[in-house]
């Protein structure tokens, strides 16, 4: 068999993740539109809200275009996979939720121009990391971007897969097999491995482990590699790709969590970015997977980033990322609030706001730019700074994105904003300093 006809026969036997029956959860998360916003913003920083997108998933398996075609009414979704077993999965839930605006497609990455279509973002995560030649599906993925469109990319990562890789050589050393009896013997096995074992923290952490379909995906697949960060940056430089943002940077920042107060700090932040992501990377050991957004690299968009470093900053509307939650119990020292993303998986990475930045955490609406909110903060330029300190933590630790697609008209916001905002003012409570915050 080929490395494709290998892998499409794993798939069709252990369809990957385990299908889903219900999208009613799926569906509750999305009625909240400010989610749909964030996760436009968190892709395209500096382009203005839109909703009719053309979106490719890139070997859907059971499920994830399902869930776009649910949450993005507007757009329309092609998926393509190689394994039948996991399109069928897929058109059972078309079928159950009338989903009009979804189109699939058996057919491999590695053919995926043979649609005659080009798209304006494409989704294609857990899957090029198992093709016999990954290089040629993200070239062909690119080829179908279009000029401005994104790409929403995950792969898995070595350092905190070792013990995977251990129990994957396991298995091929004794042969064993995806069938009932061997995966049930199979994880009899696993339970028995010391707690030391460098598996078992994976095993922690994962969400669906319990499944059949999962155990063979994560011990019993037939082709699987891992990228660290240096090799992930080199291999989206090589195929024509450029890097945008993790999905979620904090992991990878010399500025966040128990890195910040590493007696190194300073010379990883001196680092250029892809060399301090891949130390920190080294840094927190058990990375399982990377997830990025990335562009074409003859976008001459892509090369605009977020930055605090001149005054376009200003003109930044933050909007809070909604998987995200603030704590007002137990907190450290100082603090009036923690925040925390729940999709982090490192526990340190979490954000302490104190009394003033509460006022500014609380005069964000989505609507207001950073000027606006500086209105909040009072008058001068410690009150300046510290805002702008401030926004770019939240920026840091993923508690915010930025729509930054006002940034073109910098300078005329500023003569419009009129006081009046003042009058939107969040509602006050009393701080432990007797100062007042929302
Ligand atoms: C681990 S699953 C991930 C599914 C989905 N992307 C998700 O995140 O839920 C990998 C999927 O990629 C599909 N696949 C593997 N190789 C492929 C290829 N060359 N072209 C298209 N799909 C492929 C498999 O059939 C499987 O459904």
């Amino acid at each position: 068999m080929s490395g494709i006809e290998e892998l499409r026969d794993f798939y069709e036997r252990m369809p990957y993740p385990p299908p889903l029956t219900s999208l009613h959860e799926h569906r509750e998360l999305y009625k909240n539109p400010e989610r749909r916003r964030a996760t436009f913003h968190l892709t395209w920083p500096f382009a203005p809200f839109r909703e009719n997108l053309e979106i490719l998933i890139a070997g859907c398996g059971t499920s994830q275009a399902a869930r776009y075609a649910m949450r993005e009414p507007k757009a329309r979704v092609t998926a393509i996979d190689i394994s039948e077993t996991s399109l069928r999965h897929t058109r059972d839930l078309q079928r159950k939720y009338d989903l009009r605006n979804l189109e699939l497609h058996q057919l491999p990455i590695e053919r995926v121009r043979d649609i005659g279509r080009s798209f304006d973002l494409v989704v294609c995560t857990g899957v090029l990391h198992h093709l016999p030649d990954p290089d040629d599906g993200l070239r062909a993925l690119r080829d179908v971007m279009r000029p401005k469109a994104a790409m929403r990319l995950m792969v898995y990562a070595p350092y905190g897969r070792a013990g995977i890789y251990m129990m994957q050589e396991y298995c091929r050393r004794l042969g064993i097999g995806a069938s009932a009896e061997e995966l049930r013997n199979l994880r009899a096995t696993i339970e028995m491995l010391p707690p030391t074992h460098p598996v078992s923290g994976v095993l922690r952490n994962a969400k669906d482990l319990e499944r059949s379909e999962a155990m063979a995906d994560a011990f019993l697949h037939p082709q699987d590699r891992a990228y660290t960060v240096s090799e992930f940056y080199a291999w989206l430089d090589r195929c024509g790709m450029r890097f945008g943002r993790w999905t979620e940077q904090a992991p990878y920042l010399a500025q966040c969590g128990v890195v910040a107060r590493s007696p190194h700090v300073e010379r990883l932040a001196a680092l250029p970015s892809p060399l301090q992501h891949a130390a920190v990377e080294l840094f927190r050991g058990t990375m399982v997977s990377h997830s990025c957004i990335a562009y074409r690299d003859d976008d001459p968009d892509a090369s605009r980033i977020i930055d605090f470093a001149d005054d376009k900053w200003r003109d930044y509307v933050p909007v809070a990322l909604p998987w995200t939650v603030c704590v007002r119990e137990r907190l450290p020292p100082g603090s009036t609030a923690v925040l925390i993303n729940r999709a982090h998986r490192f526990t340190d990475l979490i954000c302490a706001v104190d009394c003033f930045e509460d006022r500014l955490l609380g005069a964000i609406d989505g609507r207001r730019n950073l000027t606006e909110i500086l209105q909040f903060a009072g008058q001068g330029d410690d009150a300046n700074h510290r805002a702008r300190s401030f926004f770019e933590r939240l920026w840091r630790y993923d508690q915010v994105v930025f729509d930054a697609s006002g940034c073109a008209i910098a300078g005329e916001l500023e003569a419009k904003i009129s006081f009046a905002s003042a009058a939107r003012a969040p509602s006050k409570s009393s701080c432990p300093d007797g100062s007042t915050s929302s």
